[in-house]
């Protein structure tokens, strides 16, 4: 089963991919995460990628789209995958439409409104990565691993702001463009964690 995790910031992509990962063993594959473990490794991809996202930008889609069908060639995809974060356009989904097929979309949906104190309160691990808030975290300063809790740079106030607008301008329309090809599967996403993800698996299992 081929997914995509189409939502705004902060809907919670992530966390639910990890999830559906882990029942549906599916390969997730997070360009967001991608990109941020190279510009940690300051490779040219990611020095290039660090400009726009630290500006709440998109990355150019012509180095995402070369990133994703490399990605997708990999062994570990073959029985599947989540894609959480791509297609981010239009332009994106008609390439991945042309690589690949989708078996659902699942939209995260959610009122902006709700996202912004999820985003700035957000910490992730700088060892493992792990995604906690920061009401969770503030009675212990260290993750399980041994790794500090950090904000992301592109968790700023102003900068989640920024994010947002792109969302609704370019991402959002995605929406229209899978529900037209049919496989848009639309889960109310303010809810509990366990809540979102009890309606996704069910959406899924009836495949
Ligand atoms: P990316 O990392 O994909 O960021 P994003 O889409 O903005 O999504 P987030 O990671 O912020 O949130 P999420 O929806 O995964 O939510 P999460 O589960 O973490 O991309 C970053 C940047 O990279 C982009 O801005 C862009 O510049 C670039 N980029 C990436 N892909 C690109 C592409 N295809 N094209 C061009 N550029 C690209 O949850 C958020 C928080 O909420 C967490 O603290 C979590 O614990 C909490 N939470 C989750 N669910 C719930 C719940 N149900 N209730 C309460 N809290 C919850």
């Amino acid at each position: 089963m081929n997914l995509i995790l189409l939502g705004a910031p902060g809907s919670g992509k992530g966390t639910q991919a990890e999830l559906i990962k882990k029942d549906f063993k599916l390969t997730h594959i997070s360009t967001g995460d991608i990109f941020r473990a190279n510009i940690k490794k300051n490779t040219p991809l990611g020095i290039k990628a660090k400009e726009y996202i630290n500006e709440g930008m998109l990355v150019p889609d012509d180095l995402v789209i070369q990133l994703v069908a490399d990605r997708l060639k990999q062994k570990d995809c073959l029985n599947g995958f989540i894609l959480d974060g791509f297609p981010r356009t239009e332009f994106q989904a008609d390439k991945l439409g042309e690589i690949t097929k989708i078996n659902a979309v699942i939209n995260l949906d959610i009122d902006l409104k709700l996202l912004l104190e999820r985003l700035s309160g957000r910490r992730v691990c700088n060892k493992c990565g792990s995604t906690n808030h920061i009401n969770c975290i503030k009675t212990y300063l260290a993750c399980s691993c041994g790794g500090s809790f950090i904000q992301r740079e592109d968790d700023k106030e102003e900068t989640v702001n920024d994010r947002f607008r792109v969302y609704e301008k370019q991402t959002k329309p995605l929406i229209n463009y899978y529900k037209n090809k049919g496989n848009l599967i639309n889960i109310e996403a303010d809810k509990l964690v366990s809540e979102v993800y009890k309606d996704i698996k069910k959406a899924l299992e009836s495949l």
